[in-house]
């Protein structure tokens, strides 16, 4: 990476205090969890519409389950990466950092991080059908699919958002909000296509932060990013954090080791 960039991005963050995170697929791909659309993308294998809409689950709740039932079982060995565990050490070096993400698997939570607003749900969460509890189901494979609600009888679904779905209301708000509120704001392996998550970084600059995208490759949002850093999250976000604890230090601030 330009070590330029990294001397801004470094000087940015200096004076920063409340950050905001935004991540995608991209962040949970070195831990072995597949993409969306990349090149081994799961949309580029399998149709959205038969497998991620309620028309689908509507349709055959059986095959919408053996599909989650699938990527529950892939999910449930992986652990955090260095991408992951730099931003739960960030909790230590500012004052607040929330991170917005849109992936399911909960590897943020794993990783240490707090302040976390699941966009999109979390795949290890099931919602009643009839009556909209949301509870934990960590068994893999489960034991029965379609799996049903153990109070009603009726049955359970995945507690993501679907295509054709609105996102929580409160969540969506929060997570403007944050946006709306921080300084700078990093959009972290997503290819910004999604709506309304796609919106959140130009909510932020808009409202004056400073947007730093890390990505791959360039997406629609890398015009109007402040700074975008080429490459993998994994590898990208100890390089800046290596090189802001020693910043930090420089500065007479005593910081703890990264992680
Ligand atoms: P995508 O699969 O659309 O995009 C992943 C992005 O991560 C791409 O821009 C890649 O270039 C980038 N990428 C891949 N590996 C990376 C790495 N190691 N480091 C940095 N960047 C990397 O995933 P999302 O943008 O998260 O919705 O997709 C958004 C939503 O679309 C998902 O939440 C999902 C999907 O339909 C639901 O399931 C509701």
């Amino acid at each position: 990476m330009n070590d330029d960039k990294l001397d801004s991005l470094t000087e940015v963050l200096a004076g920063a205090r409340r950050i905001a995170v935004l991540t995608g697929a991209g962040i949970s791909a070195e831990s072995g969890v597949p993409t969306f659309r990349g090149k081994d993308g799961l949309w580029r294998q399998y149709r959205a519409e038969t497998l991620a809409t309620p028309e689908a689950f509507e349709r055959d709740p059986t095959l919408v389950w053996q599909w989650y039932d699938w990527r529950r079982g892939l999910i449930a060995p992986v652990v955090p990466n260095p991408g992951h565990r730099v931003l739960a050490a960030w909790q230590d070096l500012f004052e607040d950092i929330a991170v917005i993400t849109q992936n399911v698997d909960g590897l943020h939570e794993k990783a240490g991080s707090r302040n976390v607003v699941e966009l999109h749900g979390n795949i290890w969460k099931v919602r009643c059908t009839r009556e909209g509890t949301v509870s934990e189901s960590l068994l893999t494979p489960l034991p029965e699919i379609p799996p049903r609600c153990p109070d009603c009888g009726a049955l359970l679904r995945p507690h993501i958002v679907w295509f054709g779905e609105a996102l929580d209301a409160s969540l969506l708000e929060r997570a403007f909000a944050l946006s709306e509120t921080c300084q700078v704001m990093f959009a972290v392996g997503t290819s910004a296509v999604v709506q309304p998550a796609a919106s959140l970084p130009c909510a932020a600059g808009r409202a004056g932060a400073k947007v730093v995208e890390i990505n791959l490759e360039p997406t629609p949002l890398t015009r109007s990013a402040d700074i975008f850093l080429r490459g993998k999250a994994g590898d990208i976000l100890p390089l800046i954090d290596r090189r802001l604890r020693e910043n930090m230090r420089a500065g007479g601030r005593d910081v703890p080791p990264g992680p």
